[in-house]
């Protein structure tokens, strides 16, 4: 099965692993769009050793172009592990980040992201180009 089947997707306010993207959903040409992106925002999502978010990547597909561009990838490493064991460490890294970009055409942000123990997930948000 291609890899692409494997995403999920759902209702970041009701699953607590779908991407939310944030950001306004009209800009002008040249105007930066500042973007948060979340996993867990509604219902948090488990930061432990265990069972925590690895990364988020970003991409955008213009509608006037036949591929997305990747915006960015963004990995969350530190999950509470440490030599005295699991959940023992100083550091938790939360799957939060924020980015910037400028588009002088309309088009979709997709989000994907990776849980260690629920897989693929993605969501969309169009972005008009006034
Ligand atoms: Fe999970």
């Amino acid at each position: 099965m291609p890899i692409g089947e494997y995403f999920q997707t759902a209702d970041w306010k009701k699953e607590k692993h779908a991407p939310v993207i944030e950001c306004s959903d009209v800009i002008n040409t040249g105007e930066e769009l500042v973007i948060s992106l979340t996993i867990g925002k509604e219902i948090p999502h488990p930061n432990t050793t265990e069972h925590h978010i690895n990364w988020i990547a970003l991409y955008f597909k213009p509608e006037t172009e036949k591929f997305p561009i990747m915006v960015g990838r963004y990995d969350f490493l530190g999950h509470g592990a440490s030599i005295k064991g699991v959940n023992e460490g100083s550091l938790y890294t939360a799957p939060k980040v924020q980015t910037t970009i400028k588009i002088n055409n309309s088009g979709t942000l997709m989000a994907t992201s990776y849980c260690n123990i629920h897989g693929l997930w993605e969501s969309t948000k169009e972005i008009k180009v006034a």
